[in-house]
């Protein structure tokens, strides 16, 4: 049976699904604080946090997560689950974090990657984000970071 995806807005209850996610997208994963953190933020309306899901039984195939930084966003993570890579889903969960900044009248966005990271890379250049600094060693101390931005 296809399984039937959606992009909404994530709720708490998601946690433990997202949690999946992460764990199998990252090698430091962030850990259940640290998303009940982000939850925490919402009802100031500091964060801005979608998840893929399935339709049908609720499991997320992907997740992106961002906050309002004065008057810019931040994109703190996105991750889709190794299965559901490749579909379109991470541009998806981007492109409903820009609508969400648009309606709330954020025009500008940014994001920290691995300088190795391509799969991130090629999705954020294919999405419109462009190289604008550097960060030396701030990877665990060992990778450079790039600094991308994006203006709506
Ligand atoms: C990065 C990530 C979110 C991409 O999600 P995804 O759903 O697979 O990406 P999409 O299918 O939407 O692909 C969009 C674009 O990204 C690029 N891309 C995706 N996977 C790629 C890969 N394995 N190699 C190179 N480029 C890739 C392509 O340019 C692609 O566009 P195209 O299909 O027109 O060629 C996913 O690989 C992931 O979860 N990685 C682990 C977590 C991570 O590193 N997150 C980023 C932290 S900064």
């Amino acid at each position: 049976m296809d399984v039937q995806l959606k992009i909404r807005e994530a709720v708490k209850n998601d946690i433990e699904k997202i949690l999946a996610v992460e764990n199998g997208s990252f090698p430091v994963p962030w850990n259940e604080q640290a998303f009940k953190c982000e939850f925490s933020k919402q009802a100031s309306g500091m964060n801005l946090f979608f998840v893929s899901a399935d339709i049908d039984t609720g499991d997320i195939a992907g997740y992106a997560v961002g906050n309002v930084i004065v008057d810019f966003v931040h994109i703190l993570n996105i991750a889709v689950a190794p299965q559901f890579r490749g579909k379109g889903i991470g541009r998806e969960l981007l492109k409903a974090v820009e609508r969400e900044a648009l309606k709330r009248k954020f025009f500008s966005l940014t994001l920290e990657v691995r300088e190795t990271n391509d799969p991130a890379i090629n999705l954020y250049k294919k999405s419109g984000y462009m190289v604008k600094g550097r960060r030396e060693k701030s990877y665990n101390g060992i990778e450079d970071e790039l600094l991308m931005w994006k203006t709506l």
